[in-house]
């Protein structure tokens, strides 16, 4: 038997807003933005869209293109750090909707590492169960829109909504699983530098926490960009190593998409040029969980992928956690 990627899925939601628009709302303007982010637009869910809405329509669009229906999926995992409620969480929202009756599902907190934990845990299942989990969809979406502060230049410019899906598959074909290697890590010793600070049982929302904007995303840039570069790197080339791959072999990496800096930083330090590397963070800028899943169904829909390339994934967030992984697809 072997775990392939059976399909892919990803959406946006159709509002865009772009630098010019940011340029209203607070004192920056579009070549800061640029220069500094890589970013020139990102999408804004509508306010009746939250998250699982977002998650459906990648998921949606998988199971579509797989040919299968909700019925067939024995779990769902759901990267997000923007979940619809607290609880239920946002994968029982979406078993309902897709009429995945027989699957188990639950959301997993990982910030913008939330697919590449997703995926470990899902293949992690798939491999030690393989008759009990044929199909196994995780999804990483985020409304961060919701969780923004959006009269602060530091971070309201940064980020934006989506949603990108991935099928995975128990088959009874022999061969190489899709996850090659996978190298993933926590520093819960930085979890100050990038935070909600409340929401949460620590602090619950009071009438002060909304006045102090404390319900929004909270960021020491700076310091989280260079643990940023050095923890890809470090991941990235381990994965490669346990693989026994060398940066030419691999097709794609696809980084998470936080800043277009970091990308460019971190591409040559694994020995991988730029034209290699997948960027659409200038169309949807930081999406966190949902970026790399919605840069490899991008990829694969504009046909950049063939059966039997490596693609390498890396990631980072807040926690802190970080990550690599070598998919073959
Ligand atoms: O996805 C999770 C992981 N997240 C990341 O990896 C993000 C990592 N960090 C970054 O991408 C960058 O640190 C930022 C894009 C957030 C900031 O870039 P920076 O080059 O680190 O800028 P900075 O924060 O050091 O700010 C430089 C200057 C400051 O002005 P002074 O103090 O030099 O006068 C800021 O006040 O730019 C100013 N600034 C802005 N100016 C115009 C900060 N934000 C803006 C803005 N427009 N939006």
């Amino acid at each position: 038997m072997s775990i392939r990627i059976a399909a892919t899925g990803s959406y946006v939601p159709e509002r865009i807003l772009s630098n010019a628009d940011l340029e209203k709302m607070v004192e920056t303007n579009d070549e800061w933005i640029r220069t500094r982010t890589g970013i020139e637009e990102r999408r804004i869910a509508s306010p009746e869209q939250a998250t699982s809405d977002l998650a459906y329509e990648a998921c949606r669009k998988a199971l579509e293109t797989a040919g299968i229906s909700g019925k067939e999926v024995d779990a769902i995992i759901v990267g997000t750090i923007t979940p619809d409620f607290v609880f239920p969480s946002t994968g029982c929202i979406l078993q309902h909707r897709l009429g995945a009756e027989g699957a188990f599902c639950f959301d997993l907190e990982a910030a913008c590492s939330g697919l590449l934990y997703s995926l470990e845990v899902a293949y992690s299942l798939m491999k030690t169960h393989p008759k009990k989990y044929k199909y196994v969809l995780v999804c990483g979406a985020e409304k961060l829109s919701s969780i923004t502060d959006w009269t602060n230049r530091n971070t309201c410019v940064l980020f934006g909504d989506g949603a990108g899906a991935i099928l995975l598959e128990n088959t009874e074909e022999d061969g190489p699983d899709c996850v090659i290697a996978s190298d993933l890590h926590t520093d819960g010793g930085y979890g100050d530098i990038l935070k909600m600070p409340a929401g949460g049982s620590r602090m619950p929302a009071t009438k002060e926490s909304l006045e102090a904007h404390l319900h929004f995303i909270h960021m020491e840039g700076k310091e989280v960009f260079k643990l940023a570069v050095n923890a890809m790197v470090g991941a990235g080339k381990s994965v490669l190593e346990e693989a026994g791959i060398t940066p030419d072999e691999v097709k794609m990496v696809i980084p998470h998409q936080a800043n277009s800096r970091i990308i460019l930083a971190v591409a040559p330090r694994l020995g991988v040029p730029e034209e290699r590397v997948y960027m659409n963070i200038n169309r949807y800028g930081n999406t966190s969980a949902a970026s790399i899943g919605l840069c490899l169904d991008e990829a694969v829909r504009a046909g950049k992928l063939a059966k039997g390339d490596y693609v390498l994934l890396t990631a980072f967030g807040g926690g802190l956690t970080w990550g690599a992984m070598l998919l073959r697809f």
